[in-house]
């Protein structure tokens, strides 16, 4: 179906997973491939949208099928290029989907050098804490701004949608997607189970089937969210 019920919504997307550099070859990253983000930025544009991408590390061949008409695609690696290429969006968006996993933390002293064997010992990293975009985004939203986030856990049923429930308010954000991860859910894969939950917690949408099928399932509750039935 060719719904363009996005048609003149500015919708800011974030996919991928962050990476925080340790020296200048290695990384402390995550399994992210960014699929869910991609098919959320596609599935935005083909309703009319326009999308602004900032895509952390995805792999060219997944975010290929974000390259289409209408999507402004920028690319950024570290918790800091992607907060800084989300804030930049932040002033144009109506609507902000944070679908990436952010690293919580990064080194605190990256080497300018490639750490080696030869240095002696076993090197010790030090982290520091990254700052939260997606509360910084929440405390600097404009009027009528819509703010979505994601929450990835290892837990199943009640405990997965309490630290959902937890989560949202902590952060602030009208929409939360609660995802199931774990060794074989998840990341990586085609399919996804989004729990949508709405203010005080409500469940606003649940569905499951391939990202771009739980993409779309998002985007309705979005939809519903700016648009409120009248009554
Ligand atoms: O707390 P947790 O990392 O599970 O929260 C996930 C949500 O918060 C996602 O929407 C993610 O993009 C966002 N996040 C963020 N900045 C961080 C950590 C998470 O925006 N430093």
């Amino acid at each position: 179906g060719a719904t363009r019920d996005l048609a003149g919504v500015t919708v800011a997307v974030s996919a991928g997973g962050t990476r925080e550099p340790i020296d200048p070859v290695r990384f402390l990253g995550n399994r992210s491939s960014g699929r869910q983000g991609v098919a959320l930025a596609r599935a935005a544009a083909d309703r009319g949208a326009t999308v602004l991408l900032a895509a952390a590390n995805v792999e060219h061949a997944v975010l290929d099928a974000a390259r289409v008409p209408g999507v402004e695609v920028v690319e950024v690696g570290s918790t800091a290029e992607l907060a800084e290429a989300m804030e930049g969006f932040a002033a144009r968006a109506d609507v902000i989907v944070m679908a990436a996993a952010v690293a919580d933390f990064r080194v605190a002293s990256v080497s300018d050098g490639k750490l080696t064997k030869e240095d002696g010992g076993i090197p010790t990293l030090q982290l520091t804490e990254n700052p939260d975009i997606l509360a910084g985004l929440v405390r600097s939203r404009r009027e009528g701004q819509l703010i979505v986030g994601f929450a990835a856990e290892t837990a199943s049923g009640g405990e997965l949608l309490e630290r959902g429930r937890r989560k949202r308010s902590r952060k602030g954000a009208d929409l939360l997607a609660v995802n199931e991860v774990g060794w074989t859910a998840g990341f990586e894969t085609s399919d996804n189970h989004l729990v949508i939950l709405g203010s005080e917690g409500a469940i606003v949408g649940d569905v499951a089937g391939s990202k771009r099928e739980t993409a779309d399932g998002l985007l309705d509750a979005v939809v519903r969210a700016l648009r409120p039935p009248a009554r």
